[in-house]
């Protein structure tokens, strides 16, 4: 099978791992792809090829499908889904995993994914949208603190504020508006979050492994909200029908709702959720899978991915064999740029990468990195690396992640220290 994967951070670079593990795969593309992805080959030695093409550009993507011949296209990010990249390859006739434009806005709009899940009487918190500053300050004072203060339209990770600081909210609020968006306010919902990634023909609904992410900067969910600085799975303090109760209750209802509106969801239903003393409500939906979750998640899923992909892309997921897992625990930890996520610095040189992946299972998957014209890695992003390591137990798995992490040389570069801390000692993150 021929694979051309569009995409450039970490989550592809777990992707195209996964796509190069699978006997299946004879050649594997990427666009525009990373250092860390080119280093990749297929079981059969065939180097992973880098092409230089704008992933937003979905004319270009699906004249490049078509020049390699590929068998299948998938596609990493939300936004070249939202551009309509899978739009113009599916045009093509090439089968391809993720959702059309118009589907993805499930992502690309959180007021649209609102009026779907009530439509379709998914559980999530009340949201009141917002379009000038009075509407906003109404909202505020309705719902009250903690505030959570959403851009309705992508951000790239840094459309939420969740803060008790009344100004911060506000001021968050007003840059959308005044920059010309929307702003969804919502109800503060307690709890510990988890990621379920749900594989979707338009019909059927295949689960993954959940995970949790840790999306504050610094340890103890202190500091900004990032794009994810690590991430571990399994979770051993998770009610054990979750998986069955989210397809039951979220991912089924909603695709059923797309299906119903003629745009049905082909890709990931990324379900951000929250284990509320009320019950399991959606935070969030993404169309794709996320990031830094998809590195631990694809560390422990046995069967071969590339199958499992093109069935949800040619509408025959009911026809799969149950998904294989491995019985380890994943943990990955996010290496962050000086200043990420405010103004990460980049162009610091990277080293000790190698001697990372020799410590026993690491794998350190690349996302804001870049090469010079001399062949030295330096950063080139905020979130630079993932270093991802497997073990017995979470804390087999997490003591590996920190030996590769602390192996790694990048000035200035901040990680947390507490990624699957509390989960590995065993604690029940419902009681806490
Ligand atoms: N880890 C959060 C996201 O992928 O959106």
């Amino acid at each position: 099978m021929i694979i051309l994967l569009v995409g450039t951070g970490a989550r592809e670079h777990a992707l195209a791992r996964a796509l190069s593990l699978d006997p299946a795969v004879t050649q594997l593309h990427a666009a525009p792809g990373n250092p860390g992805i080119a280093t990749l080959a297929t079981v059969d030695g065939t180097p992973v090829t880098l092409h230089g093409v704008d992933a937003l550009d979905p004319v270009a993507v699906a004249s490049l499908a078509g020049a390699v011949k590929a068998d299948l296209v998938v596609v990493g990010p939300e936004a070249p889904l939202v551009a309509g990249v899978a739009d113009a390859v599916r045009g093509t006739g090439i089968p391809v995993f993720g959702p059309s434009g118009k589907a993805a806005m499930l992502e690309g709009s959180k007021a649209f994914a609102k009026e779907v899940m009530a439509a379709a009487n998914v559980p999530t918190a009340e949201p009141r949208v917002c379009r000038t500053s009075a509407e906003l300050e109404d909202a505020l004072d309705t719902f009250g603190a903690p505030h959570v203060v959403k851009d309705d339209g992508l951000a790239a990770g840094k459309g939420v504020v969740v803060t008790s600081d009344r100004r911060s909210a506000v001021e968050h609020g007003e840059a959308i508006i005044d920059a010309g968006g929307v702003v969804v306010i919502e109800d503060f919902l307690d709890g510990p979050e988890v990621s379920l990634f749900c594989l979707c023909d338009g019909e059927t609904v295949v689960p993954l492994q959940p995970a949790q992410d840790f999306k504050r900067a610094l340890d103890a969910d202190q500091g900004p909200n990032t794009g994810g600085m690590g991430a571990y799975s399994p979770l051993p303090w998770a009610p054990a029908d979750l998986v069955e109760e989210v397809v039951r209750e979220v991912a089924q209802p909603t695709v059923d709702e797309m299906a119903r509106r003629g745009t049905p969801f082909i890709g990931v239903l990324y379900c951000g959720l929250a284990l509320t003393s009320k019950g399991t409500r959606v935070v969030e939906f993404n169309a794709r899978f996320g990031d830094p979750e998809t590195q631990v998640v694809l560390a422990r899923l046995a069967t071969p991915l590339a199958g499992v992909l093109l069935a949800a892309a040619q509408g025959r997921l009911s026809e799969i064999a149950p998904l294989a897992w491995r019985d380890d625990a994943a943990v990955t930890v996010v290496v962050a740029a000086q200043n990420y996520p405010d103004a990460p610095r980049k162009g610091d040189p990277i080293t000790g990468i190698d001697e990372a992946e020799q410590v026993e299972t690491v794998h350190v998957l690349h996302a804001g990195t870049t090469l010079d014209h001399r062949g030295t890695l330096l950063s080139n992003g905020g979130r630079v690396l993932s270093v991802t390591a497997l073990g017995d137990s979470l804390a087999e798995a997490r003591e590996r992640a920190y030996a590769g992490v602390d192996r790694i040389v990048l000035p200035g570069s901040h990680h947390r220290r507490d990624i699957a801390a509390r989960a590995a000692a065993g604690e029940d993150l419902l009681e806490a």
